[in-house]
């Protein structure tokens, strides 16, 4: 089973790495053991960017996840890197955008070299910068597509015009904004790009307003359903996800082999719809869902 970015098949599940980096406490074993799982799980796409790193390093997330690669014994050349750039971070509690195309080039090119590749699978404006028009942070990531730097292009936590604005300066592959069973109110923007083909990466899965699914109660309310479909809550709730797009690719995060496994576990749910109806119909009962 697989899911596409333009034309590339990757996972149904996507795996994330800011926490890794952003904390003030690093663990790279950790972070590395993490990864090492997830592909062994069957995660081929892994979600990173410019600007999860640590105060000091310029690409700490991309080395990380370069140097879990190069150690985990088995061929890598499927494995989709998601990066991004024209967000950084300032200091220990500041992050801003630079979306201008000088930035995005030094971005895009330090990236690569975190990285160890001679292109990006997928690269992403992270963020738009309000001093800098949409269409000049595009039109510098399609100028480093021609330059065979970047595969495909992207876009991150962009409004429906600000979507449309990318798409008049290039060809968009995937959006990557916010979306969980908690907070669902880019749904619109989903609907978009399942009508157009574009692949929408959901970033923060399994975040409520309330904090991670993790919530007791969120959790204890929702954990009937996992028992009675057999999986664990986690899985159910990307399961849920899953099924409402068939672009969409849910990007998790984790800190540990236990949680990434499960959560991968997430791709082997297939119920009919009429289940997943039942689902909607209970979680809306018990004011789980929000729109
Ligand atoms: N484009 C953007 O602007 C943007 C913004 C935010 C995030 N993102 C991307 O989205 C990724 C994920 O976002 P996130 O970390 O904010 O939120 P998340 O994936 O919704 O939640 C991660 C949390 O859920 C827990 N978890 C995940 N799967 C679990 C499982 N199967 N069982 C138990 N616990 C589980 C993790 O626990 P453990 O820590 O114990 O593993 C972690 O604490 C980031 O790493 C990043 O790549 C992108």
């Amino acid at each position: 089973m697989t899911r596409h970015v333009g034309d590339r098949a990757t996972s149904l599940v996507g795996l994330g790495g800011a926490s890794w980096s952003i904390h003030d406490e690093v663990d790279e074993p950790g972070a590395i053991a993490t990864i090492h799982a997830a592909l062994s799980a069957g995660i081929t796409l892994i979600d990173t960017a410019r600007a999860y790193t640590t105060v000091d390093h310029p690409a700490h997330n991309e080395a990380v996840i370069a140097r879990a690669l190069a150690s985990c014994g088995a061929p890598v050349d499927d494995v989709f890197i998601v990066t991004k750039g024209g967000h950084f971070r300032a200091d220990h509690d500041t992050w801003a955008e630079d979306g201008r195309p000088e930035a995005l080039r030094a971005d895009v090119e330090r990236s690569l070299l975190a990285l160890g590749r001679e292109s990006h699978d997928l690269y992403l404006l992270h963020k738009p910068d309000a001093s800098v028009a949409i269409d000049e942070s595009v039109g510098a990531l399609a100028e480093l597509q021609r330059e065979s730097k970047i595969v495909r292009l992207g876009v991150s936590n962009v409004s429906d015009e600000q979507l449309t604005q990318a798409l008049r300066i290039a060809p968009i592959s995937a959006v990557e904004n916010s979306f969980s069973p908690f907070r669902q109110d880019d749904r619109p923007l989903l609907e978009r790009c399942t009508s157009l083909g574009i692949a929408y990466l959901a970033y923060s899965p399994l975040r409520s307003g309330r904090g991670f699914a993790t919530d007791r109660t969120i959790f204890a309310d929702s954990l009937a359903l996992a028992d009675e479909a057999g999986v664990s809550a986690y899985q159910l709730w990307l399961g849920w996800l899953l099924h409402q797009a068939p672009g969409l690719i849910p990007i998790v995060g984790a800190n540990s082999p236990r949680t990434i496994t499960d959560s991968a576990g997430a791709a082997c749910i297939e119920f009919d719809p009429e289940w997943w109806a039942s689902v909607d119909r209970e979680l809306a009962a018990a004011s789980l869902l929000v729109s």
